[in-house]
């Protein structure tokens, strides 16, 4: 892309080195403050303790339900532990519409336990006493394996009357209302834990989970000594715990404002939690494509991108009043295209905006304004992973990673690679690596290796 006025137009999307850094840097001493008492209250990154000390080591069996609510879908899973690192899983996916993710935190309970049963009778299981891992995607303080308490709704979702309650009282209580069923809740988690044990299931140097989808998130796995709100009686016998970092809330004390844009800005006051998950908002799916949105109806203003198009202004008003038209697949879907045919984001024109005929030039332009907006998500992503693997400081570090972003786009995963390898102490080698189905084999083994203790 040659356009020197369009690239001068997203500058502000591109972090230089030594911003890296700085983010780097300031990312590094939020997550030691999350962990300390002295400094936790304060702390960004609230670095929460998940209550699980052991990984899997593959030899994990038995039959398992899951449940998995957070994501783009809410997800009935029966998983089937079967030794030797394998597992099988039989899932069925539920639609939770907007009114129940904006609605009453009862009725949302409601609805995951009717899902439940629904597939609990469909699958023949009610009468087996399933063990239940409930995979949670949401800031919770733990109190335990099983009870979890409900810290912020954040992504979509904003339910009266669940904040500060026990989720797991809450799923308690709704398949108690129902008197049908008899299930045994044994582990709540997040989707981030889900994934790191999913891929510690197949690879025992997995010390890393990330999740870039619909939010984003990482937990790793700490030295219990390090982990200064953990009750002493969880650091006799086991060196380690899973802590889910909740890193998604970077930025609300001001350290992202060097690099924070104002098209940042508009999408946070239009959110649901204004003031909240401000790291979260520059990289998952669910903002991607609003920035792009943002972006290209001021780039189509300014005559930078679509300028021999007659009825411009038609463009910018599809886009600024459209809320959520640009998806973030679209995004991979642009990306991932062909030179010069440039098929898929010709479709996309057609589907948004009635475009019949974009010149290859545009096509291009609007390639690179996706680049622009996905490089920067990945590069935060990786400034997140590379701090954890410099605390864990282990010769290889393996990282798991998973959510939609991830897995659709074409080249996050090699954009994130190009950061770590800017910000990875030399001496370390790590890997990316894709989890398989973290939510509910994660699940399941969260509860496995729950029941052994
Ligand atoms: C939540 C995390 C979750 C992440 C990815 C964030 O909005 O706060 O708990 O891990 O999304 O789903």
């Amino acid at each position: 892309m040659q356009d020197q006025r369009l690239k001068d137009f997203l500058k502000e999307f591109i972090i230089s080195d030594s911003q890296l850094h700085e983010v780097y840097k300031r990312f590094t001493t939020e997550i030691q403050n999350g962990l300390s008492l002295a400094t936790r209250k304060q702390a960004d990154i609230k670095c929460y303790m998940t209550y699980i000390q052991d990984l899997p080591t593959g030899d994990e069996k038995g039959n398992y339900l899951a449940l998995d609510l957070g994501g783009t879908n809410f997800r009935v899973l029966h998983v089937s532990l079967k030794g030797h690192h394998e597992a099988e899983i039989e899932s069925k996916v539920f639609v939770v519409d907007k009114e129940l993710m904006t609605g009453h935190g009862t009725q949302l309970f409601d609805h995951i336990a009717n899902c439940l049963a629904e597939f609990v009778n469909e699958y023949s299981l009610n009468n087996q006493h399933l063990p239940l891992g409930f995979t949670f995607s949401f800031p919770c303080v733990q109190l335990g394996l099983t009870k979890a308490l409900l810290v912020r709704w954040t992504k979509g979702f904003n339910c009266a009357g669940s904040v500060q309650e026990d989720v797991g009282r809450l799923l308690k209580e709704a398949i108690a209302r129902r008197g049908d069923l008899e299930i045994n809740v044994m582990a709540i988690l997040n989707d981030t834990t889900g994934t790191l044990m999913s891929c510690a299931h197949r690879n025992p140097e997995c010390r890393i989970g990330v999740i870039v989808g619909t939010g984003c998130n990482a937990c790793y796995v700490e030295r219990v000594e390090n982990a200064e709100l953990l009750e002493s009686e969880y650091k006799v016998d086991k060196t380690h715990i899973i802590v889910n970092t909740e890193w998604g809330a970077f930025g609300e004390s001001g350290k992202l404002e060097f690099v924070r844009t104002d098209y940042d800005r508009t999408i946070d006051k239009a959110s649901l939690n204004v003031g909240s998950q401000l790291l979260e908002k520059m990289i998952s799916g669910m903002y991607l494509g609003e920035l792009v949105r943002l972006v290209l109806a001021d780039a189509i203003s300014e005559n930078l991108i679509f300028s021999r198009t007659s009825d411009k202004q038609s463009l910018i008003n599809t886009l600024r009043e459209n809320v959520c038209c640009f998806e973030a697949r679209f995004i991979s879907e642009i990306e991932n295209d062909n030179f010069p045919d440039f098929q898929q984001t010709r479709t996309i024109l057609k589907e948004l905006f009635a475009m019949e005929k974009a010149s290859v030039e545009d096509c291009q332009k609007l390639r690179y304004i996706c680049e622009c907006i996905s490089r920067r998500a990945a590069n935060l992503v990786a400034v997140g992973i590379s701090s954890l693997i410099n605390r864990i400081a282990e010769p290889h570090v393996v990282v798991g990673v998973d959510g939609s972003v991830y897995r659709l786009h074409p080249h996050f995963d090699a954009y994130m690679r190009e950061t770590m390898r800017k910000l990875v102490n030399p001496k370390i080698t790590f890997d990316l690596m894709l989890s398989e189905d973290g939510s509910g084999r994660g699940a399941a083994l969260v509860a496995a290796v729950a029941s052994k203790n």
